[in-house]
């Protein structure tokens, strides 16, 4: 019997779990969730997933606009093996003690601490920790993209400390109100969040990073330098290396990928949904060896890379696989992640 999801919250990341757990066949959608009756509701209903309020007094609201609301956010966590939890950072913290108290597993997003589960995930470090959990933090988009490279760079190599520059878009794409418009912002903690961040799910790491925020919507782009372990290794290991990782790709200058203009249009070339790129690319160009200091580019689509994450932890928790490769491929096939060039 198919696994059965409710996803809270259905904005730039519930929309897309959602449309990747209808691609799966071990499990399927029971619901969405959302508190008003607007163009993103309309989604779910056109998509065919139920409609659930998440606030009570609102249902009316949805009912006059015409839109079939099942009942409120307690009805679809009764009929949930698994809540996703997809709402603004800071609201999962305030909804975990519902889903304590109902009993139903529930996955928070990266805008969350890593309290609200007590354990963060990456598919690739920690699936085994994440089998048959009642609680998980799906770590955000930077974290997501970080551990993807460094842990099977760490792995194989060693790593004695790595600095990282994050340089953020300054909002998605559908948010209007966000900047900055027309300036670089530097975060002034430092180091910033980000790092920390990474050893929720890499403990053992010595990481530290900086952030800027400038003005683009369409992905992250990070500066990497490790400090390598191994005193041998070449440039040419950590292609190999990142080639033969799940969900990082290398890019190339020689294609004329010189930007993320270039990544984004890669993805609608190749009829990505919503041009999302679930893979983190990595620049085959910057990835340099100067005294033992390994300098890297990638960047990180913000909007989805964290999709395939959440659909290896839905497996993981629900007991669906026990095998963190069998999940991972699984996912990627059902997703249709293939390579984009
Ligand atoms: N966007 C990113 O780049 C990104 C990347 C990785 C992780 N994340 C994390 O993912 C989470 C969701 O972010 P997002 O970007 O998807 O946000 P979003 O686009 O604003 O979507 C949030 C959704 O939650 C709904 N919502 C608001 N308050 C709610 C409540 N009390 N109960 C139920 N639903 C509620 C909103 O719908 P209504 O209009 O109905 O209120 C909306 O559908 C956050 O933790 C964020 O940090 C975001």
């Amino acid at each position: 019997m198919n696994c059965k999801v409710g996803i809270n919250g259905f904005g730039t990341i519930g929309k897309r779990i959602a449309d990747a757990v209808s691609l799966q066949n071990d499990m399927e959608i029971v619901g969405v969730s959302k508190t008003s009756p607007n163009y993103e509701s309309k989604l779910a209903l056109d998509r065919g997933y139920p409609l659930y309020c998440a606030i009570p007094d609102r249902i009316s609201e949805f009912r006059d606009k015409g839109m079939d609301v099942e009942g409120d956010l307690n009805d679809l966590i009764d009929e949930s093996d698994i809540i996703v939890d997809c709402t603004p950072g800071g609201v999962g913290a305030k909804n975990s003690e519902l889903y304590k108290k109902a009993g139903v597993k529930a996955i928070y997003q990266g805008g969350e601490d890593h309290q609200v589960a007590d354990f963060s995930f990456n598919s690739l470090v920690n699936y085994e920790e994440a089998y048959g959990r009642d609680q998980t933090r799906v770590v955000s988009c930077n974290t997501t993209a970080l551990c993807r490279t460094l842990y099977p760079i760490k792995k194989q190599y060693g790593i004695n400390k790595v600095r990282a520059t994050m340089i953020r878009r300054g909002g998605d794409p559908k948010q209007d109100n966000r900047g900055p418009i027309n300036a670089i912002k530097p975060k002034m903690k430092v180091p910033s969040h980000h790092g920390p961040d990474v050893m929720t799910v890499i403990p053992d790491i010595e990481i530290d990073t900086t952030a800027v925020k400038v003005p683009t919507t369409i992905m992250h782009f990070h500066s990497i330098n490790i400090e390598l372990k191994n005193k041998n290794t070449k440039p040419e290991d950590i292609i190999k290396t990142l080639e033969e990782t799940p969900r990082v790709t290398l890019v190339t200058e020689e294609h004329g990928i010189e930007s993320t203009a270039q990544i984004i249009e890669l993805a609608r070339d190749a009829n990505r949904p919503r041009n999302d790129v679930w893979e983190i690319p990595v620049w085959k160009e910057s990835i340099v060896i100067k005294n033992n200091e390994l300098y890297y580019f990638q960047a990180v689509h913000q909007e989805s890379d964290v999709v395939p994450e959440n659909i290896d932890a839905i497996r993981a928790m629900t007991k669906l696989e026990k095998n963190p490769t069998k999940s991972i491929q699984k996912t990627d096939k059902n997703l249709q992640l293939n390579p984009m060039i």
